[in-house]
């Protein structure tokens, strides 16, 4: 049997070192193993949660597919679309709406915060939420359970609303049949997660990140600009929590690594050490910068490699869809 794997990403914002490094590495590698599908989607649906510039959607979803492409997603190999040209996505988020529980939505994380950032400001339990932000796990789980994936690989922030998918597949199955499979959360130990600029984890949110693909010398003012302590040439530097050290180890091999430690302990400049840092990072950049340049600049070729994803995944999931309809009722009279 094969095993799927699906993931999404939120087009919202410009790819950084920790998005390369947390999940578009880690998912093209595990594209190439066989006896795997891969489904790996630009979750634009979910990026009109929050309010952003629509010309900035479009923007972000021509360069998180670019940098997937540059980085060596084959398209041919597993599919590639966009969630917005998948109707039967939004679709199955109203079967699935009708099986979930209020209570249960109540309870996601993401709602939860809103409701207490609006209590500690003293305003309406429901300021500034809208209905997309509250069925947004809902939303999720039908990107998950319309293409019968197994296996969802996430960050820890993201579990809960896997759980979720889980939940609502068996209310769905308990009333309708077995026709939906139970995802599972894969959360790989092996896979960095990145500190940012300023030692938390590297976030667009934060304002810590350094993009994927800035030029060169940009690549190089930013790492410069990460906070170091302040112990002088020739001091030891500890290895335990530096974000030199850890975004290093993120591209390096096991013994450049055991290298750089080495030189830690021997009191390598700070300065020097993210002179290495930034050449390392770069050997590795700079090969997948300039393939994403040229696809960058060819919108249209993105835009029929995403279309051609997308027929291939709505393959899948209209008949399935229609199956779904059927169990729940939506049937021809005849
Ligand atoms: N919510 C995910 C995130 O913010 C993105 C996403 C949307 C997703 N649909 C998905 C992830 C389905 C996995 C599966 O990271």
């Amino acid at each position: 049997m094969v095993w799927r794997v699906l993931t999404g990403i939120t087009t919202s914002g410009t790819p950084h070192l920790g998005n390369y490094a947390g999940a578009i590495r880690p998912a093209i590698a595990a594209s190439r193993q066989a006896g795997v599908e891969s489904f790996y989607f630009l979750a634009d649906y979910h990026a009109l949660i929050h309010a952003v510039d629509p010309a900035q959607v479009q923007r972000s979803t021509l360069e998180i597919a670019a940098a997937w492409l540059a980085a060596g997603l084959d398209p041919g190999k597993v599919w590639f679309y966009r969630q917005s040209d998948i109707p039967e996505v939004l679709e199955l988020a109203w079967l699935l709406a009708c099986v979930t529980g209020k209570g249960l939505l109540n309870r996601a994380h993401a709602y939860k915060a809103a409701l207490d950032r609006n209590s500690a400001a003293g305003a309406e339990p429901d300021a500034g939420v809208n209905v997309g932000l509250f069925l947004y796990p809902v939303l999720m789980a039908a990107d998950i359970l319309l293409f019968r994936a197994n296996s969802v690989p996430v960050g820890r922030d993201q579990i809960q609303h896997i759980e979720m998918a889980r939940d609502m597949a068996e209310r769905f199955n308990r009333r309708y049949g077995e026709h939906l499979v139970l995802p599972e959360a894969a959360l790989d130990a092996s896979v960095a997660t990145l500190p940012g600029l300023d030692g938390r984890k590297m976030s667009k949110s934060y304002g810590n990140s350094i993009a994927l693909f800035a030029p060169a010398h940009e690549l190089r003012k930013r790492i410069f600009s990460i906070v170091t302590d302040s112990r002088t040439p020739g001091e030891p530097k500890p290895a335990e929590g530096s974000a030199v050290l850890r975004l290093y180890e993120a591209f390096a091999t096991a013994e450049e690594s055991t290298r750089m430690r080495a030189a830690f302990a021997a009191g390598v400049a700070w300065g020097e050490a993210k002179e290495i840092l930034f050449e390392r990072i770069e050997a590795t950049v700079a090969p997948m910068r300039s393939r994403y340049l040229s696809l960058i600049a060819d919108p249209p070729r993105i835009e029929a490699l995403l279309r051609d994803g997308a027929a291939r995944a709505r393959a899948i999931a209209a008949p399935f869809l229609g199956e779904l309809r059927r169990a729940a009722g939506l049937r021809g009279l005849s």
